[in-house]
């Protein structure tokens, strides 16, 4: 997506099986597709001001990657770190590059399922968690995004 002047830049990373969203357990993560997700946000993003890029792997040093990318060039980033939230030293790491709003980003109420879910290994170095409000949280967490980059 073209980077357009006086608009803020947010990265959107979705995590591992996350491409496979609608078809992977709708009766936990909904029926809307990552590509879905996706244009939505920049829908949304187009009210607000901001530009939104969105990337998805299935891979660690992929994710790590992209958040080091968006060292210097981006004003906030909105991760689901997927299953990699629970188990990712190397993702948390990373992220701890940013100085700009990070929100952590559940579909599910991560604390309402198995007790391995319970466990961020992100909470503790993101800005703030949306866990369990579906594709919603999506749009909350761009406008939470928005508010803290406008207002900072
Ligand atoms: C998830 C929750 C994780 O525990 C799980 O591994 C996912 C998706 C969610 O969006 O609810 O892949 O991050």
């Amino acid at each position: 997506m073209q980077k357009r002047k006086n608009y803020k830049q947010v990265l959107i990373i979705h995590g591992p099986n996350l491409n496979m969203l609608g078809k992977r357990e709708p009766g936990i993560y909904g029926k809307a597709t990552i590509s879905e997700i996706n244009r939505k946000l920049e829908e949304i993003g187009e009210r607000l001001g901001i530009d939104v890029e969105s990337f998805q792997s299935n891979h660690e040093g992929a994710i790590v990657e992209k958040i080091q990318e968006a060292y210097e060039i981006k004003h906030g980033l909105i991760i689901n770190p997927a299953a990699y939230t629970h188990t990712s030293i190397a993702i948390r790491d990373a992220l701890l590059l940013l100085d700009v709003p990070v929100i952590e980003i559940h579909l599910s109420n991560i604390y309402k399922r198995e007790s391995f879910r319970h466990k961020s290994m992100i909470a503790g170095v993101a800005t703030g968690q949306i866990s369990g409000f579906g594709v919603q949280g999506y749009a909350m967490a761009l406008e939470a995004v928005a508010k803290m980059i406008q207002s900072g």
